[in-house]
């Protein structure tokens, strides 16, 4: 084990100056404070075999995966830290304090490698980067763990990260890097499954606090506000946080698809299009919407347009199953609404990609990590590859009738609607992972209902 090594503290100019005296006095008379032996990590027994993967793919080559550098959000305060989901995939470790460490896969022999953490140990009360430092310091911002401990915790060798060699980088091998570390994490494992489960579980609390919280929110100013608050908290209090910019959308601001300012008021009359996921502490994340009459109540417009929306859902869910084209869901939920569009004289047919001015996006994505999980993986792996089991995917198809759009008859003008759920693929297709969440207009109807009475 290397000797600790002076930090060279970051300090700023209204920091106090520090006398010799009281140097001294810090750094003498602290207990010790090991952190128990039971530390490992529960997913340390399943990230051997990842990194045995990734290895496979690239014999020969020293691999560099970043968990990312803090990033400045105004003077010297930081945005909070999250790591990269590749380095939370590949060594278990997901928390604020990884910011800076870097995993290497160093080759040893031509078909294996040897995996060293590089880590920012704890460092020691002698040299008073506890106490001055206040990006990393110990009573700035809390205890780490030395050497010896993030060993424990994840299996894999750890050294200093002052020890970390120099990597010259190479932006395409970095590309390359990143399109097989996103393939390799498009099948989830059984224990990938459960933290989605939990993170779905939480995002339905959050949801029914929201349901819960309505008559709050529709008295505020910024309603909008109020739901996106009483979401993050459930978020927050549950896990590391909201898994992605919450929209919480109320009339017209429904037709803008990521709608994250939130700054509006609420209107009964109007639907409250809900986006929102709880990130578990593992850092997977849900991403659910539900679509919600303010007053409780569905008008019969907006009923029309929601069940238009539920049928493509049905739809798409039903073409889910492993061996199906991943586009299949996709098209599967469209011709419903191209059909239903024309249905309502809206389009001449159902032919053509003229539908796509009312719905805008693809019907779904995969989801882990990240809310649009595994981005990076080539197109005939994920958009033209099949359904395996083990994906975890939303199907999310909605309509966006624009409040401007003159080829709508005005009653249509201004609704959004979109329906999202998690699913996973199985052995015989697909089990809905968010069905504690009400989705036909009378069950929504029934649950708010019971939520905001009594
Ligand atoms: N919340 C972004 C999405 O549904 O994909
Ligand atoms: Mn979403
Ligand atoms: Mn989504």
């Amino acid at each position: 084990m290397p000797e600790p090594r002076p930090a060279t503290p970051r300090t700023v100019s209204h920091d106090l100056p520090v006398s010799g005296e009281f140097e001294a006095f810090m750094a003498g008379d602290w207990t010790a404070t090991p952190l128990p032996d039971g530390i490992r990590l529960p997913v340390a027994r399943l990230t051997p075999a990842r990194r045995a993967r990734l290895s496979a793919r690239f014999p020969g080559d020293r691999l560099i995966v970043p968990a990312g550098e803090l990033r400045v959000r105004s003077n010297d305060c930081d945005h909070r830290f999250r790591p990269h989901s590749a380095y939370a995939w590949l060594t278990g470790l997901t928390g604020e304090e990884q910011a800076g460490h870097v995993l290497v896969l160093e080759p040893d022999g031509p078909h294996r490698h040897e995996a060293v953490l590089y880590v920012r140990p704890r460092s020691p009360r002698t040299d008073g980067a506890f106490y001055r430092d206040r990006r990393y310091g110990e009573f700035w911002v809390g205890r780490r763990p030395d050497l010896a401990e993030a060993e424990r915790m994840t299996g894999i060798r750890c050294a200093h990260l002052d020890d970390l060699p120099p990597t010259g980088r190479d932006a395409s091998a970095d590309a390359e890097l990143a399109t097989a570390l996103s393939e390799l994490r498009m099948v989830k494992d059984a224990w990938e499954v459960g933290q989605l489960q939990r993170a779905v579980d939480h995002t339905a609390a959050g949801f029914e606090d929201v349901v819960r919280a309505l008559p709050r929110a529709l008295a505020h100013p910024r309603g909008e506000r109020w739901i996106e608050g009483v979401f993050g908290l459930r978020a927050r209090a549950e896990g590391n946080g909201t898994g992605y910019e919450t929209i919480a959308a109320s009339g017209a601001h429904a037709c803008v698809l990521h709608w994250t300012r939130n700054d509006g008021p609420l209107d009964p009359g109007h639907l409250l299009l809900l986006d929102a996921g709880v990130e578990t502490d593992t850092l997977y994340t849900a991403d659910i919407t539900r679509t919600l009459p303010l007053s409780g109540r569905f008008t019969s417009v907006q009923r029309q347009v929601y069940e238009l929306v539920l049928a493509a859902q049905e739809a798409g869910i039903g073409a889910l199953k492993p061996g199906a084209s991943y586009r299949d869901f996709h098209r599967a939920a469209m011709r419903v609404i191209a059909e239903g569009l024309t249905e309502w004289g809206v389009l001449k047919n159902a032919e053509g990609d003229f539908h796509r001015r009312y719905t805008l996006c693809s019907s779904g994505h995969m989801l882990g990590l990240d809310v649009h999980d595994c981005a990076q993986a080539r197109a005939d792996v994920y958009l033209d590859g099949v359904l395996e089991e083990g994906h975890v995917l939303t199907v999310e198809p909605g309509l966006y009738l624009q409040p401007d759009d003159e080829t709508l008859p005005p009653e249509l003008r201004g609704i959004g609607v979109r329906i999202e759920d998690d699913l996973v693929i199985t052995a015989e297709g697909a089990e809905l992972m968010s069905g504690a969440l009400p989705r036909t207009p009378d069950a929504i109807e029934a649950w708010m209902g019971a939520l905001t009475t009594g």
